[in-house]
C-alpha cells in the first residue's frame, strides 16, 4: 500500500482565532507577530503528536516505581525555519520541542520571476540518521521556497518521511508539488486556501508574512 502526502488542518479554536487575527488587514505589526508566535506554538504542538520520538522508562514517584513515556533525548531533532517569515513561528515552535536544534534556511524570492534563491544555509553537511526535521514555512505558495528547502535538507540524509512541515496558509500549487516529488510527507497547516494570484501571493491570504512580522 503506498502512502499518500498528508496534509492536517488541526481543528482548534485557538487556531482558527490567531489566524483571525493574522488574516486581517488591520492587525498592527505587534499584534501579528503575537499571532505567528500562537500559530507556531499550537500548530507544532499538532505536528509532533505522532511524530515526536518517545522511549518506555520507569520513574519513582513517591509512592513507587512505575511505567512511564519520555521523549527520546537520543533521537535527533532540528527545526529549520525558513527565512524571513518562518522565523515568525520560531518561538512558538521552540516552546514546544526546546530540545531541537535551529537550523536557519535563508530562501529569497526573486518578485519579476517567482524563482526561490538560498541566500543562507546554516544546515550541516549530512544530518545523523534518524534525525527527525521540522520545517517552518508559513505561506505554502507557488511551492518554490519550500521545494528549494526539502531538496537541501533531502540531500544531506533526511528521510522525507521523518520530515514535518508547519505553515499557516498553504495553496493548492505548493502542496501539488510537494505531493508529486514526497508522497509520504507530512504537512499541518491552520487553512488551506483557494489559490494564487499573478504575483504569487496567497488569496485570500494573509498578505506578505515577513513584511508583516517584521513591520517592513
Ligand atoms: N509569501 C507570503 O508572504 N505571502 C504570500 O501570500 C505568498 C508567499
Amino acid at each position: 500500500m503506498s502512502i499518500q502526502l498528508r496534509v492536517y488542518v488541526p481543528e482548534h479554536p485557538l487556531i482558527e482565532h490567531w489566524l483571525a487575527v493574522a488574516r486581517d488587514a488591520n492587525t498592527p505589526s505587534v499584534l501579528f507577530k503575537s499571532a505567528m508566535t500562537e500559530l507556531g506554538r499550537w500548530l507544532t504542538y499538532e505536528a509532533v503528536r505522532t511524530w515526536l520520538p518517545t522511549m518506555a522508562a520507569k520513574v519513582q514517584t513517591p509512592l513507587r516505581e512505575c511505567d512511564a513515556t519520555l521523549v527520546n533525548p537520543e533521537v535527533p531533532m532540528g527545526i529549520v525555519p525558513i527565512l524571513r517569515a518562518g522565523l515568525a513561528l520560531l518561538d512558538g515552535a521552540q516552546t514546544i520541542l526546546p530540545i531541537a536544534s535551529t537550523y536557519h534556511l535563508g530562501i529569497v524570492r526573486d518578485e519579476e520571476t517567482l524563482k526561490p534563491r538560498c541566500y543562507l544555509n546554516k544546515l550541516p553537511q549530512k544530518f545523523t540518521p534518524q534525525t527527525h526535521i521540522l520545517i517552518l514555512e508559513p505561506m505554502l505558495a507557488t511551492g518554490g521556497s519550500i521545494m528549494t528547502a526539502m531538496t537541501e535538507i533531502t540531500n544531506r540524509g533526511v528521510d522525507p518521511a521523518l520530515i514535518r512541515i508547519v505553515s499557516v496558509v498553504a495553496a493548492p500549487p505548493a502542496l501539488q508539488k510537494l505531493s508529486a516529488a514526497y508522497p509520504n510527507l507530512n504537512i499541518y497547516t491552520a487553512i488551506i486556501d483557494e489559490g494564487i494570484n499573478s504575483k504569487g501571493y496567497i488569496v485570500p491570504g494573509l498578505g506578505d508574512a515577513g513584511d508583516r512580522a517584521f513591520g517592513t
